[in-house]
């Protein structure tokens, strides 16, 4: 019902203008000053002056951030270098969601693996209180050797996924089609480590080995300022929100045929044994 953090749900004048921008983007992305920690105190701590945020999972408990603003719309980026060596049974997510009944949620989850076994991607998008949309990707670089860039664009014509700019997965908005499309509802951006060893790693059958506890990710270079801040109802886009009628171009639409061909692993529209009544809608359109 709500957001999947884990531990509710286990599973669960040009010149001017630009001259001020690059004084705010020069500030760089401090942690202590967008995000709070809201799960997991202990385990959530931030180094170099907010420039890097380490979340950490042990026995007890794992931790996560979640942004201070809320946004409708927007392009958020964020590096993240994963749990090296042993990692089966914990979940790395970074995520927009809006919270509460019914809500709206855009997930990246990366499941982690025994010792020296590759992570999955697990994407997953929920509209109105309703997930179970994944697609799951093998990643073609090893996630824990360094920092890579995972983006979220979210505008009115799409959501795109991106790995290191390369496009990975695209939910189009099909509201023509009456498929519900998050529109209204302003998200918050998380980030978080937890346990979900009842499915995440190789479903389910491995579990965490506590000996190996803490289990620990790395987070630095969020970007939020191609975001619209949401203020009771008045959006604040910024000078240029050039990511607002951002599309996939021949070329980008290549890239993801790449990425599908090559990484993908499970895409739920294909998934006939699942949904024996028929595929959900949105499969069904081209
Ligand atoms: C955020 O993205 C904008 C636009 O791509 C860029 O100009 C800015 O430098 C970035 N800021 C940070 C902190 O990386
Ligand atoms: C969202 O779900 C609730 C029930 O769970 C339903 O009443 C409502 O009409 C739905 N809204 C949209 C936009 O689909
Ligand atoms: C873990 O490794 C196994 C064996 O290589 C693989 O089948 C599985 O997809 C990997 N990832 C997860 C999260 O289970």
């Amino acid at each position: 019902m709500y957001c999947s953090q884990g531990y509710a749900n286990r599973l669960h004048l040009v010149h001017l203008l630009m001259v001020i921008s690059f004084m705010v983007s020069s500030h760089g992305s401090d942690f202590n000053k967008d995000f709070a920690v809201t799960w997991g105190q202990r385990n959530a701590r931030i180094h170099d002056e907010g420039r890097l945020l380490e979340l950490s999972l042990d026995r007890e408990i794992g931790s996560q951030v979640q942004s201070k603003e809320r946004y409708l719309y927007g392009r958020f980026d964020l590096e993240m270098k994963l749990t090296k060596g042993e990692s089966a049974g914990t979940i790395t997510s970074f995520y927009i969601c809006t919270g509460g009944v019914n809500h709206d949620e855009l997930d990246f989850e990366f499941l982690g693996n025994k010792s020296g076994e590759p992570y999955i991607l697990h994407t997953n998008f929920f509209i109105n209180g309703t997930g179970s949309k994944e697609h799951q990707f093998f990643l073609w670089f090893d996630p824990t050797e360094d920092f890579h860039t995972y983006s979220i664009l979210w505008n009115p014509f799409n959501i795109i996924l991106y790995v290191d700019g390369i496009p990975i997965r695209v939910v189009k908005n099909n509201m023509e089609y009456g498929i519900a499309f998050p529109m209204s509802k302003p998200v918050h951006v998380y980030a978080s480590i937890w346990d979900a060893e009842d499915w995440a790693t190789q479903g389910g059958r491995v579990k965490t080995d506590w000996s190996k506890a803490p289990f620990t990710a790395y987070y630095r270079r969020f970007n939020l300022s191609n975001a619209c801040v949401w203020n009771d109802g008045e959006t604040d886009c910024g000078i240029n929100p050039d990511w607002m009628d951002q599309e996939l171009d021949w070329w980008s639409w290549m890239t993801l045929r790449w990425v599908q061909m090559n990484y993908l692993l499970y895409d739920y529209c294909t998934d006939m044994k699942r949904f024996k009544n028929g595929l959900p809608p949105e499969c069904l359109i081209l």
